[in-house]
């Protein structure tokens, strides 16, 4: 006799449910784990939980037409003897030329430039090409020092020390085989064609102490010209931004988790760091408790889609944001037009993230010539540009209906949280009360 009830569907598992089950299943198959890259798939607490409340009769709103919205921002002005101003507070991230073919590299330069903001090199080096056509380059210092040296520190605008990634804070870098090209071989130099594996952490230091020894010794190769960020993933954001500020950092970059990467292994994307949201606050406090807000530049990442969300980042606090994944997919990563190709890679336009094994039909992530010449690297950069404006002038937008002549007027005042957890994370109040999370009464 069963004693299944007949008129009860078949019910799957919400726990083992069919992606659960698919990865069990290839991992027994194959016995090694999920490499990809982008950012985490999982809904976690963001920007989309907070609204702006906009002004009426207590807030007085600025005419688009006519009153100005100041937009530029000034990053380095602590110690550096040339700060760096930009256009718009956003930034591209560092992607590294390996990770990324020469011509997106190219174009990101191109359309950073026609933006009048700054791109960031990567875990790979310096390219010509980039330094060529970005106005402002910011140069990466990574564990791995591949590519690093004394000359493109000095070619460089600005330096960011690399601590970690939201991606994978307390991970290391990856770069498979089939990206490692002669050229890419020749700037890290590793032997072509090999797996490369970079190191979780910097040979040169072990703490704030040793930091700080390190960021003088750039200082003093670079005439103390540059500005010294310090990049972060999202980890432990108050003790991080208040030891880099220690350290002598001129800016903290906070990569939160739903920052995107080249290649990592699918549980660390998941399960590993804080949600961009939940960042922020802690961040701002660290710099507020030592007087340093607004003087050490807050630049946060992981995630940033819109105008929308990079009014939110610096209503929070942030002096500016960085973009990763949103400029792959101005330039064309995972653009429809590409849908059959991605189809014979048992993928889709939207969910293409194989990017560590360099077949992207798109050219972006990839080191295959044939590949890579499909990308435009002039029209690219227009598409970015035009995506940069595009955000600019959305935060702008929002900055005006708050009553906000300067984007860094924008405070948490002017935001209300959609659900607790954001309220929680954000600190600011649930929609319709004025009462959040860890915050007594009314
Ligand atoms: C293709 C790719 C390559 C990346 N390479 C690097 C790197 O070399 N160094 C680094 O610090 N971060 C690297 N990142 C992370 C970005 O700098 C940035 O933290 C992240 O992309 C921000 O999140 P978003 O992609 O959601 O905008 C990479 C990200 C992507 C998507």
């Amino acid at each position: 006799m069963s004693y299944h009830n007949p008129h009860t569907p078949p019910r799957k598992s919400a726990t083992f449910d069919d992606a659960t089950l698919a990865e069990i299943r290839r991992a027994a198959a194959t016995g090694i784990y999920d490499i990809r890259g982008a950012g985490t798939k999982r809904k976690v607490p963001h920007f989309d939980d907070l609204l702006f409340l906009g002004a009426s009769i207590s807030r007085y709103p600025l005419e688009g037409y006519r009153e100005k919205c100041d937009t530029t921002v000034t990053l380095g002005t602590r110690f550096a003897k040339k700060p760096i101003t930009l256009k718009t507070p956003i930034t591209i991230a560092g992607m590294s030329f390996g990770a990324l073919s020469g011509n997106a590299k190219e174009a990101l330069g191109r359309g950073a430039t026609i933006a009048g903001t700054s791109t960031t090199t990567g875990d790979g080096g310096m390219t010509d090409e980039e330094r060529g056509h970005s106005q402002t380059l910011v140069y990466q210092y990574l564990p791995s020092r591949y590519g690093m040296n004394p000359k493109d520190l000095r070619r460089a605008d600005a330096i960011e020390i690399v601590v970690g990634q939201g991606a994978k804070p307390g991970g290391g870098g990856m770069l498979l085989g089939q990206k490692i090209s002669d050229r890419v071989a020749n700037m890290r130099n590793l032997p072509k064609g090999i797996d490369q594996r970079s190191a979780c952490r910097h040979p040169d230091w072990t703490g704030p102490d040793d930091l700080e020894i390190k960021i003088l010794e750039l200082r003093e190769i670079t005439d103390w010209e540059k500005p010294i960020y310090i990049k972060v993933g999202g980890a432990r954001p108050y003790y991080d931004t208040a030891l880099a500020v220690k350290a002598g950092a001129d800016v903290v970059v906070l990569d939160g988790m739903q920052g995107g990467t080249a290649a990592t292994q699918d549980v660390f994307i998941e399960n590993v760091g804080m949600p961009t949201l939940a960042c922020i606050r802690p961040a701002v406090q660290a710099l507020q408790d030592l007087g340093m807000h607004r003087k050490v530049q807050l630049i946060v990442s992981g995630g940033i889609r819109s105008g929308a969300d990079v009014a939110k980042a610096m209503a929070l606090g942030a002096d500016a944001v960085a973009i990763g994944t949103a400029a792959l997919v101005a330039i064309g990563d995972n653009d429809p037009k590409w849908e059959a190709e991605y189809q014979k890679l048992g993928t889709t336009a939207g969910a293409y993230d194989d990017w560590h094994e360099g077949k992207d039909p798109a050219g972006i992530t990839t080191q295959d010539p044939e590949l890579a010449a499909r990308l435009d690297p002039v029209a690219a950069g227009r598409r970015l540009a035009n995506y940069l404006k595009v955000m600019t002038l959305e935060a702008q937008t929002i900055a005006r209906a708050c009553g906000k002549n300067h984007l860094h007027n924008l405070e948490p005042e002017d935001l209300c949280a959609l659900t607790m957890e954001a309220a929680a994370m954000a600190q600011v109040p649930l929609a319709g009360t004025s009462w959040y999370p860890g915050k007594a009464g009314f």
